[in-house]
């Protein structure tokens, strides 16, 4: 009987952008999502697997991420979860309420004191997964976010939601919330920004054939493909057409209690290599920059 989590997953995340019809478009003919539904003002988009969604859209007058979705495992609290998070900084912003998005359920939603949205849903439906489509999305694997105090988000995701630390690198701690090696990433930085969102890809080969997809649309890989060190993920980054990087992933570690935690010097690189295959080409500094751009709206 393994670790019982209160958050069984990363749900969604919710952005906003400048132009609503272009990136609908972005993402669905080019990155690969399907649209579930949409109102005049928001699209939500969905993957190939049981998530009646994994983005959403919503028009704003620039480009941000407006929250994280976490979804509450069935025999625990929101309430308590919410209390917690409150203990340690956050801020009430939505007391628990149905919504009518896709999937619907129960939203609970707070802002820590970063000022980033964080929501969680209980209840949600799932859906019929679609066909099998080794090109496409399945759902999210991780949110990795910028932070001034790591060990301070850190701590706030395993004292008041219940992950795991998995690893710490110098710059870096990946933390868990199921068997995934890490469904958030907080990564040592200046400021509080989102650093990029990852799409969980059926095969390596479907991380390989998507990014051919996006080369063909003139989107460059940003930086890839490789496999990371921890997590032992393969990766491709991309900047969206509003400046906010995503990438496809697939092949994340499966972990479990036995998992020794790595620390930084069990992270260690030869010199000139940030993955673990070498052949990817230094980040672009387009890249770079973008994944300190984007801010929590
Ligand atoms: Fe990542």
């Amino acid at each position: 009987m393994g670790h019982e989590f209160p958050i069984t997953g990363l749900r969604s995340v919710d952005f906003d952008v400048p132009d609503l019809a272009a990136a609908t478009a972005f993402y669905t003919d080019i990155w690969g999502l399907e649209v579930a539904a949409r109102s005049e003002a928001v699209v939500w988009l969905r993957g190939t697997g049981s998530d009646a969604y994994l983005l959403a859209l919503h028009t704003a007058a620039s480009p941000a991420i407006r929250s994280m979705t976490f979804r509450v495992a069935v025999d625990a609290d929101p309430e308590a979860l919410t209390a917690a998070m409150v203990a340690r900084g956050a801020r009430l912003t939505q007391p628990s309420v149905a919504t009518d998005e896709p999937g619907g359920g129960m939203i609970t939603a707070v802002r820590d004191a970063q000022n980033r949205t964080i929501r969680l849903v209980k209840d949600d439906a799932r859906v019929a997964p679609l066909a099998d489509d080794p090109d496409r999305p399945e759902r999210l694997a991780h949110v990795n976010f910028n932070s001034d105090d790591v060990d301070r988000d850190a701590a706030f995701y395993t004292d008041a939601l219940g992950f795991t630390l998995t690893d710490r690198s110098k710059m870096m701690a990946f933390v868990r919330t199921n068997s995934d090696h890490h469904s958030i990433v907080i990564a040592d930085a200046p400021v509080n920004t989102l650093n990029h969102v990852a799409f969980q890809m059926p095969t390596w080969e479907g991380v390989m054939r998507a990014s051919g997809r996006m080369v063909d649309h003139r989107f460059p890989i940003g930086w890839g493909p490789g496999r990371h060190g921890p997590g032992n993920n393969v990766f491709a980054y991309f900047v969206d057409p509003f400046g906010i990087v995503i990438e496809y992933t697939a092949d994340v570690l499966q972990v479990d209690e036995h998992y020794r935690v790595g620390r930084p010097e069990d992270w260690i690189w030869p010199p000139g290599r940030s993955d673990q295959w070498g052949i990817a080409p230094p980040k672009s500094p387009e890249c770079k920059a973008a994944q300190l751009a984007i801010p929590f709206a």
